[in-house]
């Protein structure tokens, strides 16, 4: 085995699991230096389970090559690995990154990073005593469909944005352990679990709003359907949705609509369109990259390189999940504006 390679292993194999499953087998595949050594989960149906989640309809995955695990001290006590892949639900987030960093390992955690932020700051705060790396799994800023935006904006391709929406859409979570989505106290709802994809979008492309404010309804969780709106100090119309208050035969949708100056710019069906003020519509030339992929390459390689992860820092999920809380206290008071 090559020195440099980096030895990883998930915590908690449920739905998402299967996706970085895939990420480590495609980038093994080509050739870079990570390589799945182990899994654990508390229930070990879950080794032999067919997972389908509302982002990914493909449950197949071979994980014979792995050791697995029932116990994550049992896990410690008997396996070499250099990083954890936290895919643990959500109210697990702290307690297991600062285990696992305090165990030695550099933590790779799914979002959102904690259920608030005073966890999230517990968490880096470990992180730099154990002198351990720890990113959180805001797998959107990996995502060529939204990286193309990103690119546009910092560009200026279409001159400036005068509005963007943005939409998540999901039927009721119909899997996890033990019901967790559907508890509030353990998910933090829609608006912490689905919508802060977007809300860490909203960051990523525009920076620190000055003021935000949000509605909601409850279904069987608390923020089970949000509308955010975030301000910048001018006129632009920032706008996210997300719901999990979709009919069941509703397919799982992320899209957005974003009006530049010179150009409209469409995410629909997987799909973006440009549609210019002068000229046809057209679909532009995006990376080729899988975004768990691409987010575990970047973590793996901050790993390697050292010096910190500038693209997801820890310091950056936790102000979203700050934002999220920000949100939450607008919608508690009828969609007030609340500064930020
Ligand atoms: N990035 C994304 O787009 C995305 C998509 C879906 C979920 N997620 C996030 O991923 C995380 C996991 O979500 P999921 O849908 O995979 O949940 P899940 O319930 O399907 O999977 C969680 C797994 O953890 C196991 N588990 C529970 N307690 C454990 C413990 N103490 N020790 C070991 N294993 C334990 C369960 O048996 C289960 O297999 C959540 O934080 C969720 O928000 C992210």
């Amino acid at each position: 085995m090559n020195s440099t390679e980096i030895k990883s292993a998930i915590i908690g194999f449920g739905g998402i699991a299967r996706s970085h499953k895939r990420a480590y087998d495609a980038l093994r595949q080509a050739g870079f230096p990570v390589s799945l050594v182990a899994i654990c989960d508390i229930d070990p149906g879950q080794f032999s389970k067919a997972l389908a989640i509302n982002i990914d309809g493909s449950s197949k995955c071979d994980i014979s090559a792995q050791h697995l695990y029932t116990s994550l001290d049992e896990m410690l006590e008997n396996e070499d690995f250099d990083m954890a892949d936290i895919c643990l639900p959500s109210y697990l987030h702290k307690e297991y990154t600062e285990r696992l960093l305090r165990a030695g390992k550099h933590v790779m955690c799914e979002k959102p990073m904690a259920l608030s932020s005073s966890d999230c700051a517990d968490m880096i705060k470990t992180a730099r005593e154990c002198g351990r790396e720890l990113m959180v799994g805001q797998c959107l800023r990996f995502e060529p469909l939204y990286l193309f935006l990103k690119e546009a904006i910092d560009k200026n391709t279409f001159g400036r944005v005068k509005a963007a929406y943005f939409d998540r859409l999901s039927s009721p979570p119909h899997w996890g352990f033990e019901g967790w989505y559907r508890d509030t106290a353990r998910s933090g709802g829609a608006i912490m679990d689905l919508h802060i994809h977007d809300v860490d979008m909203a960051r990523f492309l525009f920076g620190e709003p000055d003021a935000a404010s949000a509605i909601s309804y409850d279904t069987f969780a608390r923020w089970a359907v949000v509308n955010s709106r975030f301000m910048y100090g001018d006129d632009r119309i920032i706008v996210a949705n997300a719901s999990w208050d979709e009919a069941k035969s509703v397919k799982f949708s992320m899209s957005y609509r974003v009006r530049f100056e010179q150009a409209t710019v469409k995410l629909e069906g997987g799909v973006v369109t440009v549609y210019p003020e002068d000229g046809a519509p057209y679909t532009p030339e995006l990376l080729r990259a899988n975004r768990m992929a691409e987010q575990l390459r970047t973590f793996v390689t901050t790993i390697l390189q050292g010096g910190g992860n500038k693209v997801n820092p820890p310091e950056s999920a936790m102000m979203t999940v700050r934002l999220v809380e920000k949100l939450r206290e607008s919608a508690d008071n009828g969609g007030v504006i609340v500064t930020v």
